[in-house]
C-alpha cells in the first residue's frame, strides 16, 4: 500500500526522494493509460480562491479521465468566504462532501493550516509565494522525460525567483538529485535566502546573474517564469521589472542540442510566440504532464495504487 496514503501534499519538502520517484513512475503509468475507472465512487473537492486555468482543470480532468466526481468552486466569490467564513469553517464544512480537498490560496501557510484542521488529505495546488508542490511533480517529470534522468542536471532559472513559488518548491526537489542551478533575476527578485540555504545543506552549487544570454549556451533546462505582477506590495516597482527578460527564437541559436524550454504558464510576455515552433519549446507538453501527475498523486494520496 502507498506510503502516500492519507497524507496530505503541502510541500514538496513532505515527500523524500523515494516518494516523489514512486509517483512519477505512476504518472508513467498513467500516461500509457489515462482512462481507468479507479475513482468510481470517490468525490474530489476543488477549492480554488484564487484564479488558474491549468492546476484547476488539469485536477478535473485527472478526476473525471478516472471515473471520480468533483465539486468546488473557481472563485472565493461564488462560495460563503464571501459572506465572511472563515477558511476553517469552509475546508470542516467541504470535508463532508469528498474524500481529498485540492486548494489553492493566495496566503502563505493556509494549505498547511487548512492540512492541520481537515480530516481528509489536501493537496496544495499554490499558497501565495510559498509552494506548489505539484507544479513541482509536473515539473520533474517532464525533466526526466526530456533528458532521461532527474540526476545531475544543470537549469538555469529566469525571471521572478523571489514571489514565484514554482522555482522555490522545484529548487527543493532537485537538491535531492544533485542539480547545478543558475539564477537569472533583476537584483529586487532574486531567489530567497532560505531557498538558497537548501542548495547549500545539500554541499550543491548556485550562480547568479542578471543576464538571460549568459545561461544559454550550457543549461539542460531553461526554465522561464513570469514576473508575479499580483504579489508586488507596490505595483510601481512591477513597473520597473515586468519586462526584464523576453526569449525570442534567435536566442537559442548556440543552445545545446538536447536543451528544452520549461514555463509554468501562464505566460505574459517572456517568451514570444515563435519560439512556440521550435522543438526546444515544451511548455504545452509539460502542461499536458501535469494531468498524468495529478492522477497519481490522487490515485496515491487515496491508497488506489
Ligand atoms: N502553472 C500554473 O499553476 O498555472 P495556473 O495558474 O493556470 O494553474
Amino acid at each position: 500500500m502507498s506510503k502516500m496514503k492519507g497524507r496530505s501534499l503541502i510541500s514538496i519538502t513532505d515527500y523524500t526522494k523515494e516518494d516523489i520517484l514512486k509517483i512519477l513512475d505512476l504518472a508513467e503509468e498513467f500516461e500509457k493509460n489515462p482512462r481507468q475507472n479507479i475513482l468510481n465512487g470517490h468525490v474530489i473537492a476543488s477549492l480554488f480562491f484564487e484564479p488558474s486555468t491549468r492546476t484547476r482543470l488539469s485536477f478535473e480532468s485527472a478526476v473525471q479521465y478516472l471515473g471520480g466526481r468533483i465539486v468546488g468552486f473557481a472563485s472565493a466569490d461564488t462560495s460563503s468566504v464571501k459572506k465572511g467564513e472563515s477558511l476553517k469553517d469552509t475546508i470542516l464544512t467541504v470535508s463532508n462532501y469528498s474524500d481529498l480537498i485540492v486548494m489553492r490560496n493566495p496566503l502563505d501557510g493556509s494549505a498547511r493550516f487548512a492540512s492541520e484542521v481537515s480530516p481528509v488529505p489536501i493537496i496544495n495546488a499554490g499558497d501565495g509565494a510559498n509552494q506548489h508542490p505539484t507544479q513541482c511533480l509536473l515539473d520533474l517529470y517532464s525533466i526526466r522525460k526530456t533528458q532521461g534522468q532527474l540526476e545531475n542536471i544543470e537549469i538555469a532559472m529566469v525571471g521572478d525567483l523571489k514571489y514565484g513559488r514554482t522555482v522555490h518548491s522545484l529548487v527543493q526537489a532537485l537538491s535531492l538529485f544533485n542539480a547545478k542551478f543558475h539564477f537569472v533575476s533583476p537584483e529586487s527578485l532574486k531567489m530567497p535566502s532560505s531557498v538558497k540555504t537548501v542548495i547549500k545543506n545539500a554541499g550543491l552549487e548556485y550562480f547568479q546573474y542578471t543576464e538571460l544570454s549568459d545561461v544559454i549556451p550550457f543549461t539542460d533546462i531553461l526554465y522561464m517564469t513570469r514576473i508575479q505582477g499580483e504579489r508586488f506590495p507596490d505595483p510601481l516597482e512591477y513597473e520597473k521589472v515586468k519586462n526584464s527578460y523576453i526569449l525570442t527564437n534567435s536566442m537559442l541559436e548556440g543552445s545545446k542540442e538536447t536543451m528544452k524550454v520549461l514555463h509554468p504558464l501562464p505566460r505574459v510576455n517572456e517568451i514570444t510566440e515563435d519560439v512556440d515552433d521550435n522543438p526546444k519549446a515544451y511548455y504545452f507538453q509539460q502542461a499536458r504532464n501535469g494531468v498524468y501527475v495529478r492522477q497519481a498523486l490522487i490515485a496515491a494520496i487515496l491508497g488506489l495504487k
